[in-house]
């Protein structure tokens, strides 16, 4: 796509799986004054998401995809993307990967949140091998998606110390909360970089 700068919010779809605190704090985050995106769907493949109860409150359409053929999937949602002139994807805790084709189909900018430091712990189950490793860090990373899991350009990464006490529960709780944090300054920086 050409540019994401202009008076208007960037139009934003939002992929989710599951519980959505981060597609609930990006709903937050849209409808501040200064916010520049404007989520006007979000995507699931999951029809008991959670997270979809966080758009129905916000009368945010959603859109639920069966997912039992991706190709087919993907197609669909593309098209309904390409109606609504979507410009952004944020997924936030999308448990499915996007195929090569999607990527290159979608005529514009696709973000991911993952629970990790990244290159570091790609995939899934980061906070349990981060603790079994006996890491001293770990964080959160906001990256652009390329067709390789969890490896497009770095946006943006928090940092924390992991305690002694910390399990992989109480670590990720942790993590979520900067998640929290990181998601809407890495939106922010991602958009005025364009
Ligand atoms: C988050 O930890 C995110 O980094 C990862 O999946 C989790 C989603 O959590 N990709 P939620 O559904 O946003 O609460």
């Amino acid at each position: 796509m050409k540019t994401l700068i202009g008076p208007k919010k960037i139009v934003t779809s939002v992929f989710i799986s599951g519980t959505g605190s981060n597609l609930n704090n990006l709903i937050n985050f849209s409808k501040k004054k200064n916010s520049p995106i404007s989520i006007i769907l979000v995507v699931s493949n999951n029809k008991n998401a959670k997270g979809l109860g966080f758009s129905k409150k916000n009368k945010i359409e959603s859109k639920v995809y069966q997912y039992t053929n991706k190709m087919i999937s993907e197609n669909k949602i593309l098209k309904d993307l390409n109606k609504k002139k979507v410009q952004l994807i944020c997924l936030a805790g999308f448990m499915k990967i996007l195929s090569k084709n999607f990527i290159k189909k979608f005529n514009g900018k696709i973000l991911n949140i993952h629970p990790s430091l990244l290159p570091k712990y790609k995939g899934l189950n980061t906070h349990k091998r981060v603790i079994e490793n006996n890491e001293k860090f770990s964080g959160c990373t906001v990256h652009s998606v390329s067709s390789k899991l969890d490896s497009g350009k770095i946006i943006l990464q928090k940092k924390i110390r992991i305690n002694k006490k910390d399990n992989y529960k109480t670590l990720g709780e942790k993590i979520l909360r900067q998640e929290h944090l990181l998601y809407p300054r890495a939106i922010k920086k991602f958009i005025s970089s364009y």
